[in-house]
């Protein structure tokens, strides 16, 4: 089970409820080339030996369902890793990132509307004492789609990666781009497969 929260934030192109689970998933193309040019080229040297996808959605398949975030019985007790990285629901998503910064030994990522970085509360929660390490801004769009994968689809909305290193509180943080020709290089034949079924 998973619980939301009262956020009313409005969601462009996202049409569940504030309250929905918020399954969006991540097209895969895009998960390899953050993993591939971003994560093992800029931070390999930290350790990325265990990660922790709190907010797996149709990945999570075969393995106990609890929440990162909420309140009662079903939440996920800690789970000591080096890496928490997810795509979260973006009405949780501070949420996420405080609990995530609180657990994970040596970094937190978390895929985000660009936009995110806007805004008074996120500031203060977040942004003023502890920015991201680093951006990492996709030069192409990532389309995402309720409860599938559709290579086919297109979006309006800008995403990028907010990276954290538990070491690098209270300084400057890092812009860098994830270069055109993401979803050509790390496209794979088996992610259409997989969801065309
Ligand atoms: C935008 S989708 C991304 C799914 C997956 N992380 C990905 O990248 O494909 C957000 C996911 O967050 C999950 N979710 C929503 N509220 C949650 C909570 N309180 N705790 C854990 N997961 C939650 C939803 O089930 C949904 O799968």
């Amino acid at each position: 089970m998973v619980k939301g929260n009262s956020s009313t934030a409005v969601m462009q192109r996202r049409s569940l409820p504030a309250r929905g689970l918020d399954f969006f998933p991540t097209p895969p193309w895009a998960t390899r080339a953050f993993l591939h040019e971003v994560l093992q080229a800029e931070f390999a040297a930290l350790g990325l030996n265990s990660v922790w996808e709190p907010a797996a959605g149709a990945d999570g398949t075969g393995h106990a369902v609890g929440s990162f975030i909420g309140q009662g019985p079903d939440v996920i007790a800690p789970i000591p890793v080096e890496w928490i990285i997810t795509n979260p629901p973006f009405n949780l998503a501070v949420d996420f990132a405080e609990r995530a910064l609180r657990e994970a030994k040596v970094g937190v990522a978390l895929l985000l509307r660009t936009s995110w970085m806007e805004g008074g509360e996120r500031y203060e929660r977040l942004f003023r004492n502890r920015p991201p390490r680093l951006v990492a801004q996709y030069c192409e769009r990532v389309p995402m789609v309720a409860g599938r994968y559709d290579p086919t689809a297109s979006v309006a909305t800008s995403y990028a990666w907010f990276v954290w290193h538990q070491a690098h509180f209270r300084k400057e943080t890092r812009l860098i781009w994830i270069a055109p020709g993401a979803k050509a290089r790390h496209l794979c034949d088996a992610d259409l497969k997989r969801w065309a079924s």
